[in-house]
């Protein structure tokens, strides 16, 4: 994973004026979130992160086939992130592209990826969730810019065996409820102007008690259905790794799964929400923590505009007895 140095506080909002810690917190339980400067973009977020999963595996950047990058806030409007993520790891003139399903975009990039290991059209895939949407922010609106931080994080695929690695995935989209959670203008509908400016529509606009009632309903059922598709339950779950977008949105997907808090996954009140960076985030410092051995279950989810939502239940193969397990900064559930 790659994090922004840069820390932003609840009191530091605080100061700014017309919110509080106290309703952040118990509204969200974001505590602080890590920010971006001006030299700091996804691209070069997304590339540490990748050097760090290489690293990590003992992978050349040569050795890897095909880059696939979940995110939505891309450096340009084109090309991708992932061909500057290329660039930046120094991997070979590869296949590499983007995938926008936002906070839902690591889910479905790792669905994808692990289809090109699976079809045999690839030996080692990496994919990286990325996003810096603090800089979509419009910092005079309390109800978005308390919520948002920035980060990457990545993964290595390689083939395993069948009944390990990624088991089951489920995934589904809504576009009828596109305008819940938007950045509505930038695009070729509504190019960018001065009348976009002056209304700050190239700024993440979201109806959130909507998007609140749309996550709570949809988190938990697509876990469910995505273990179902491998013949599994919320019993058999080692691990919940959520998107770590709201405490009570983490606490009733895993309530309506039937699983006790230390099977769930929290990091939210330090990062807030990265978007398409907040589940590999949180799976990659489970993994710190000790929290994930192998032959352990461990359950993907995640939820974001578009509609999107998703789930990817895998069968952890890799021994992590070489990880530090008592370094932990991590909270449980409460
Ligand atoms: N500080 C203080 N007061 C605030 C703040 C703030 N930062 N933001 C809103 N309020 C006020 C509102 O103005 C409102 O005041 P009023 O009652 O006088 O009108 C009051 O707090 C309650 O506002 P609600 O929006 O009803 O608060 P709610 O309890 O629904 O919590 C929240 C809001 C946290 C945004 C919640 O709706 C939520 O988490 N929704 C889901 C958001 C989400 O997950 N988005 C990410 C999607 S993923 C992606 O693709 C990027």
């Amino acid at each position: 994973m790659s994090v922004p140095d840069q820390v932003l506080s609840n009191y530091d909002l605080e100061k700014r004026g017309d919110t509080s810690d106290e309703w952040i917190r118990t509204r969200t339980g974001i505590q602080e979130r890590r920010i971006a400067g001006e030299s700091t973009t996804t691209s070069t977020l997304g590339t540490q992160a990748a050097l760090n999963a290489l690293r990590d595996a003992g992978i050349s950047p040569q050795a890897v086939d095909v880059i696939v990058c979940a995110t939505t806030s891309g450096d340009y409007v084109w090309p991708s992130t992932a061909c500057l993520i290329q660039q930046g790891i120094g991997a070979s003139h590869i296949c590499a592209f983007d995938v926008a399903a936002a906070c839902s975009g690591f889910v479905y990039a790792l669905d994808l990826g692990a289809q090109y290991i699976e079809s045999g059209r690839a030996e080692t895939v990496l994919v990286v969730g990325a996003d810096t949407l603090t800089k979509q922010l419009n910092w005079e609106d309390r109800s978005t810019c308390v919520l948002f931080g920035d980060g990457a994080a990545a993964v290595m695929l390689r083939p395993c065996n069948p009944d390990e690695g990624l088991l089951a995935t489920s995934l589904g989209a809504d576009g009828g409820g596109a305008e819940l959670i938007w950045v509505p203008a930038g695009g070729t509908k509504t190019p960018i102007s001065q009348c976009v400016l002056d209304k700050k529509l190239n700024t993440i606009q979201m109806r959130g008690p909507e998007v609140y009632k749309f996550a709570v309903k949809v988190m938990g059922e697509v876990a469910i259905d995505a273990l179902s598709r491998c013949g599994l339950t919320g019993a058999d779950v080692d691990l919940l790794v959520p998107h770590q977008a709201n405490i009570r949105i983490i606490q009733s997907a895993a309530e309506r799964m039937g699983l006790c808090p230390d099977r769930v996954f929290v990091n939210v009140e330090r990062y807030g929400n990265t978007s398409a960076a907040s589940v590999p985030i949180a799976l990659s410092e489970a993994v710190e923590a000790g929290r994930i051995q192998r032959g352990d279950i461990v359950v993907l989810v995640g939820f974001g505009a578009g509609l999107t939502w998703g789930a990817n239940v895998i069968r952890w193969n890799r021994d992590e007895s070489g990880h530090t397990k008592a370094e932990s900064t991590t909270k449980d559930l409460e």
